[in-house]
């Protein structure tokens, strides 16, 4: 099929590329010239595993061009995917502005019947919106006859496994309102093996529902866990043993039941604000999604009050050193739009820490996200690993979950440090909290009282240990 991709961002872009490599002739449109420029070359301007790679395979394949500039043949695609930005305005409700332009750019450049999908994410009523935007241009056209259909089509992709969760999905939703649409979109996505089971079709509201509630269950299920893991910190009880004991009953699973200092993202933050103002405009009081928002609002500042609390019985925290691994909402990604890590650090630097910050890759954009912010560079340090943060200072923040800071080793860094403490913001070093503590690290993290003394096996392998 032609598909006409509008805006190639994070998940247009991925769209895009995984339908081309699928055979798909796929035109990408973005206004932006120097990344259009770059897409052509190959070069994905964002950090996402394998979208690289399989752009190349694509541009190889001759299935994927990039433009800013149309042309009629653009316009004429069967497929009009929209994937443009829908930030949050001033009010924290989802701003149109840009599906709306696009939509009046469609609807004045199309001259043939056109099958209009939504993948952003929009308020319920969205693609209904978007239908009479397209019909009226093209009324104005004197196009009238022509059939513009509107699908829903949301995307559930993850940053840092985009192009796995595209390629291999739990499932697809279509909202349609006539069969025919939905049948152009089982053809869209017939190339892929498992299109037979996991395409669910439904009509476009609760298509449209289906996006939000999703992200809303998960940003409730971190939000649950992680007040459950500040009365285990009253309680002596720990929760990650609680973690693993909810994780294997079946109705509940293991997936987002990690504890830490909140989620953050373009995504869940946005789209529960974005619920919570439906809801409202809807004279619902929607007050578990707002409770959900509150206590990941609370969950950075709780975290920063636990480190200078610790340097209490120290002297204090100002003036200390402290290394800060990990500056974006989560590993595997550079994107640090509203990243938890910010309010700790700005947190920490009011209370007069001097910060040395390393992040494996998103250096670049954490500076312009914190100058942004407006906790400038006043006690801040860059450094180009996580030992050379670490070297001097007198205690490790680790604020993301990088895969690499479990490869380190402690044993030389402890060497260099001043002070051995670790505030662990991501339980990622739960599992060696005993041998942090024999190396002499202070090891304090989520969800546990921190002057436990930990079981030299970790109950997670006692089992094991007991019965073999
Ligand atoms: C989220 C959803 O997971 C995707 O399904 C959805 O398509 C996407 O939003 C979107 O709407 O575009 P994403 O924002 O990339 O994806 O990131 P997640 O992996 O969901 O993580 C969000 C935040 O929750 C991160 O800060 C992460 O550290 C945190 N998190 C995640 C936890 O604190 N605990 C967990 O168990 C899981």
């Amino acid at each position: 099929m032609n598909v006409l991709v509008i805006g190639a961002g994070y998940v247009g872009l991925v769209t895009g590329v995984c339908f081309a490599i699928r055979g798909h002739n796929v035109t990408c449109l973005d206004a932006d010239s120097r990344k259009v420029a770059a897409l052509q070359r190959g070069k994905v301007p964002i950090y996402e595993p394998g979208l690289e790679t399989s752009l190349h395979q694509a541009l190889q394949l001759g299935t994927i061009s990039f433009t800013d500039q149309p042309n009629d043949s653009t316009w004429s695609s069967e497929i009009i995917l929209i994937s443009v930005d829908t930030p949050s305005d001033h009010r924290g409700a989802c701003d149109l502005s840009k599906i709306e332009q696009v939509a009046e750019q469609i609807g004045k450049q199309i001259t043939t019947n056109a099958c209009v999908v939504l993948k952003s994410t929009a308020p319920i009523g969205t693609c209904k919106h978007i239908h009479q935007i397209v019909t009226q241009n093209l009324a104005e056209r004197g196009l009238a006859h022509l059939s513009v259909d509107v699908a829903s089509n949301p995307e559930f992709l993850k940053e840092g496994s985009a192009v796995s969760d595209f390629t291999d999905p739990d499932r697809v939703i279509i909202g349609v309102d006539r069969p025919a649409t939905a049948q152009k979109l089982v053809q869209l996505y017939a190339p892929f093996p498992w299109a037979g089971e996991r395409l669910l079709i439904t009509d476009i509201a609760s298509s449209e529902m289906i996006k939000y509630a999703s992200n809303a269950m998960l940003a409730t299920r971190i939000s649950f866990m992680n007040e459950i893991a500040e009365l285990c910190e009253t309680c002596d009880a720990d929760i990650e043993e609680v973690r693993r004991g909810m994780s294997a009953d079946r109705r509940i699973g293991p997936e987002f039941l990690r504890v830490g200092i909140g989620f953050g993202g373009s995504c869940l933050p946005k789209d529960l604000r974005a619920l919570a103002g439906m809801s409202s405009k809807a004279g619902i009081n929607a007050q578990l999604i707002e409770t959900v928002s509150r206590i990941n609002v609370s969950r950075p500042e709780k975290f920063a009050r636990k480190i200078e609390a610790y340097f209490e019985s120290f002297g204090g925290i100002a003036g200390r050193e402290l290394a800060i691994w990990g500056l974006t909402f989560k590993a595997n990604t550079d994107d640090m739009r509203e990243s938890p890590t910010l309010p700790i650090i700005e947190h920490l630097q009011r209370a007069g820490a001097q910060l040395r910050l390393f992040d494996p890759i998103a250096t670049k954009n954490a500076q312009a996200a914190l100058s942004q912010s407006g906790v400038g560079s006043v006690n801040i340090r860059w450094c180009e690993s996580a030992e050379l943060a670490a070297q001097s200072a007198d205690g490790i923040v680790l604020l993301t979950d990088w895969p690499e800071f479990l490869r380190l080793d402690f044993h030389r860094i402890k060497d260099q440090m001043e002070h051995l403490a670790i505030f662990d913001g991501r339980n990622q070093l739960a599992h060696a909290s005993a041998n942090l503590q024999k190396l002499g690290f202070d090891y304090l993290r989520i969800g546990k009282t921190p002057n436990l003394s930990e079981t030299e096996v970790p109950y997670s392998k006692l089992g094991k240990v007991l019965t073999s």
